[in-house]
């Protein structure tokens, strides 16, 4: 549905985004992932045809986004970064307003009108000012116009920025809702959000795809080492360096004299060998449990790794 290819944009001499080549199919909840400056934004704008690229093709339900960006632009709805909100207008004013530059014909804008008010909980506040809303309600403002015209796509940059939690929870049960009935981008570099709403994530870097999979798939690939956690009563001199004595431990972190973090090798059951030797020494097992790698190591590896720094 989605096909971008060797997408580059150049600020001026800076190079944002270099060389971009994903697809994400029909009915696909994407996560764009990526540090600040990432070039996440950048790649929205231009997929929404409010940026121009430098070069590389996009196309969108096989239309090309700089030959037939008007075609386009009735597929998709945005929501960018900064909502495109007019705070002296009411929620419904606003609405009826974004429909009509979205093209809905006079005769059904106040049922798109409805429809959006409906889908983003918005009718309470249907009359109110939109400058004095609270900023949740303001995000879904912005998330109303950019589904006023029923687009198949929606792209959303970093829809969560700025709530409190549980106005990000509220958020994100909305686009769950979504998910069911469109394609959707989205982005952001809050880790949690990527693993509650996405089933595929790109992870850009420095205007570049540091990995592209599926939230098992990135687990899985980078889960060469699996870790154990060992914790006990007792301290003594030299545990970690006899737990690094044995096979298929790769290394060992101690957190304190009672804490150690096990690397080692992947399904090779080095716990019962930990558990003996914690016998035979009388450590004192407090706890010994296997961590699974979070988005977030595996997120750190990848934008660290590549500016050599350990994570
Ligand atoms: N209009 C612009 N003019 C010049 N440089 C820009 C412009 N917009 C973005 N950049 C630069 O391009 C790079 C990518 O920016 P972009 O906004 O796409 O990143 P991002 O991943 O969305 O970051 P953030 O998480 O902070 O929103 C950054 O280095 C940024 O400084
Ligand atoms: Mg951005």
């Amino acid at each position: 549905m989605i096909e971008v290819e060797n997408l580059t944009k150049f600020y001026g001499p800076h190079p944002a985004i270099k060389g971009l080549t994903f697809n994400v199919n029909q009915g696909e909840v994407v996560g764009f992932l990526g540090p600040n400056g990432a070039g996440k934004s950048t790649t929205m704008n231009i997929l929404c045809c409010i940026l121009p690229a430098t070069a590389g093709t996009v196309k969108i339900c096989g239309f090309d986004v700089f030959e037939q960006s008007l075609e386009i632009r009735k597929k998709i709805g945005y929501l960018p970064e900064n909502p495109p909100l007019y705070p002296d207008m009411t929620v419904t004013s606003y609405l009826e307003f974004a429909a009509k530059i979205r093209g809905v014909p006079n005769n059904k804008v106040a049922a798109s009108r409805d429809r959006v008010l409906d889908k983003c909980v918005l009718k309470d506040v249907r009359h109110r000012i939109i400058g004095r809303l609270s900023k949740g309600f303001q995000q879904r403002v912005g998330l109303a116009q950019s589904m006023i015209h029923d687009p198949e796509i929606l792209i959303l940059d970093e829809p969560t920025i700025g709530l409190d939690p549980i106005q990000i929870i509220e958020i994100r049960k909305l686009i769950h809702e979504l998910a069911s009935s469109h394609t959707i981008i989205l982005s952001s570099h809050i880790l949690p959000e990527i693993t509650h709403i996405c089933k595929r994530v790109i992870i850009l870097n420095d205007g570049e795809i540091a990995a592209v999979d599926s939230l098992e798939g990135l687990t899985a690939s980078l889960n060469k080492s699996e870790r154990l956690l060992l914790r006990v009563r007792n301290s003594s001199n030299g545990i970690a360096d006899k737990l690094q004595t044995l096979d298929n431990v790769l290394s060992v972190n101690a957190e304190g004299d009672k804490e150690f973090m096990i690397e080692c090798a992947m399904n090779s059951h080095v716990q019962d060998q930990v558990a003996q030797m914690a016998l035979e020494h009388s450590w004192g097992i407090e706890e010994l449990k296997t961590v699974s790698m979070t988005l977030e190591d595996i997120f750190l590896k990848l934008t660290l790794e590549e500016k050599g720094v350990d994570a």
